[in-house]
């Protein structure tokens, strides 16, 4: 049986498949520091974490013992993977279980950024509406648009599905051709086409800032900009400015650069719609992730191979 710590508060049942082991939590749930965690990890041999740990070189090598890391999320830009692999520590993610509870907060982003609602709701509740006018708050449509979808993986065809069923022309820009209907090969030519562009990429080096300034401009000034992917897709401060001068019509984000900060030319830009990254955010959804992580994790730890392997044990590899 290993020791194995679990860095934040997860749903209840969520760390099922760890029965017997000895976990590690604290009674407050707050992220650790970099340093507490550098600590913390020192002699367990496995770790059940959240998007908000930065498992970096550091960390994997305080950690002597540690086999097994499981992350709780789809996204594993938080894990330092090659360094893990180098350590023979197993990386899990959570892939599967969260397309479609994702899927539908990008598209009630879609929505609420298209028609207006975070600019209508703060008015409402701030005494400033004054009564039905013919001319206020007016969107634009979402049925019969072009949804341009960036990245095609299981939550941007999840997304397509909805996108769909609102009479929605669909295409998609990917990195390898799909060979399926709605294919654009360049992504420029998708952002001129779109009347709501949605990001379903991973971050990596490649993406960072892959939506800036020149791609802004790029876009349609009726255009809506939605993120459920991860911040740093989006450069803040040019979507900030675009927002400001009408450059595109408006924007629907989960996701922010250097998260929980979110930049505070967004906070105050006209028609966005701004969301605490809630994608996965539903009670059945985020049982079933912390589940598959620390099965993950438990699989590791018996010598098994888990489903959801980002990376190769030493002894498999
Ligand atoms: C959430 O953002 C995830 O990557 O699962």
């Amino acid at each position: 049986m290993g020791k194995i710590l679990v860095t934040r508060h997860l749903p209840a049942g969520g760390l099922d498949p760890l029965r017997g082991h000895e976990l590690v939590q604290r009674e407050r749930d707050v992220a650790y520091s970099h340093r507490d965690l550098l600590a913390a990890v020192a002699d367990v041999d496995a770790i059940v974490c959240l998007l908000t740990d930065a498992i970096d070189a550091e960390v994997i090598a305080a950690a002597p013992r540690l086999r097994a890391v499981g992350n709780v999320a789809v996204g594993y830009d938080n894990v330092d993977v090659d360094a893990a692999a180098r350590a023979g520590v197993a990386v899990c993610n959570t892939p599967g279980v969260l397309d479609e509870t994702t899927a539908d907060v990008a598209f009630g982003l879609v929505i609420a950024a298209s028609r207006l609602f975070g600019d209508a709701e703060r008015d409402l509740r701030a005494g400033r509406w004054r009564g039905w006018s013919i001319t206020q708050y007016l969107g634009v449509d979402v049925h019969g648009a072009t949804l341009g979808l960036v990245g095609f993986g299981r939550i941007g065809r999840a997304v397509a599905r909805r996108g769909a069923g609102f009479g929605m022309r669909v295409l998609h820009h990917a990195r390898r051709d799909t060979g399926e209907p709605g294919y654009v090969a360049s992504l420029d030519e998708l952002l001129a086409e779109a009347d709501v562009v949605s990001l379903h990429v991973p971050l990596s080096p490649v993406t960072r800032h892959l939506i800036g300034r020149r791609e802004l401009a790029l876009m349609r000034p009726t255009a809506v900009l939605v993120n459920t992917s991860r911040g740093p897709v989006v450069d803040e401060q040019a979507l900030a400015e675009a927002l400001e001068s009408g450059q595109v019509f408006a924007a629907g984000l989960d996701v922010f650069e250097e998260e929980p900060r979110v930049h505070p030319r967004l906070l105050a830009a006209p028609r966005a719609v701004l969301l605490p990254h809630v994608g996965s955010g539903s009670r059945q959804t985020r049982t079933r992730m912390a589940r598959l992580a620390a099965d993950g994790v438990r699989a590791v730890l018996a010598g098994e191979r888990p489903a959801n392997l980002v990376t190769k044990p030493r002894a498999t590899a």
